[in-house]
């Protein structure tokens, strides 16, 4: 069982699940190895994984261009295997809005839908994410100026380790049950 995880992450959070979640499904005895969407393997590599992981940061309700460009490009070998997709993700201590809706509901990127039935993940997630604002580009920090926009997108480490590495885990489980 040889399982590719390929992130997209502009300043390393989501660079940093995806690296988690290929160290958990190597503690469970899953050859593993863990790509930059930006530098993905060719489709002769790809088409010798039995499973993906596949995850983006999400900016302004979107995945970066690499990863949703990765999903697209090898869509018919993706169909075929088993996939899950991650996002990352809302910033902040609190679970919900200011209505009471899950934060992780709210920040489903949009390619996410299309994704659903193009190659049919076993699973999507949205995991919590972070920002260092000393970090972020010009246009990043234009943005988060806007009114409002510092709340919804406050600065700071917000990623669940424990959440992530139980939901690697649970991938490890259903890899290890899967025929070849
Ligand atoms: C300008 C800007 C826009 C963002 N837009 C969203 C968004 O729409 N939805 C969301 O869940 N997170 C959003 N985020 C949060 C980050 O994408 C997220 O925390 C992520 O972990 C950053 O990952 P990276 O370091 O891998 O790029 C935004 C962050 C910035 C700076």
């Amino acid at each position: 069982m040889r399982v590719a995880v390929v992130c997209a992450s502009h300043y390393g959070a989501t660079k940093g699940i995806a690296e988690r979640i290929g160290a958990e499904l190597r503690l469970a005895g899953i050859d593993t190895e863990v790509f930059d969407a930006a530098e993905p393997p060719h489709a002769e590599k790809v088409a010798g994984f039995d499973a993906f992981v596949v995850g983006s940061a999400v900016y302004l309700g979107h995945w970066l261009a690499a990863a949703s460009t990765f999903v697209r490009h090898h869509q018919p070998t993706l169909l075929e295997h088993l996939v899950w997709l991650f996002s990352s993700g809302p910033l902040g201590t609190a679970d919900t809005d200011a209505d009471g809706v899950d934060l992780r509901e709210i920040n489903v990127p949009a390619e996410i839908a299309d994704f659903s039935t193009t190659v049919r993940p076993v699973e999507d997630r949205v995991f919590f994410g972070a920002i260092d604002p000393g970090a972020l580009s010009l246009p990043h920090r234009m943005i988060r100026k806007f009114p409002g926009a510092a709340e919804k997108i406050p600065a700071g480490y917000f990623r669940n380790w424990p959440e992530i590495e139980a939901w690697a885990r649970d991938i490890a489980r259903t890899l290890v049950k899967a025929p070849r």
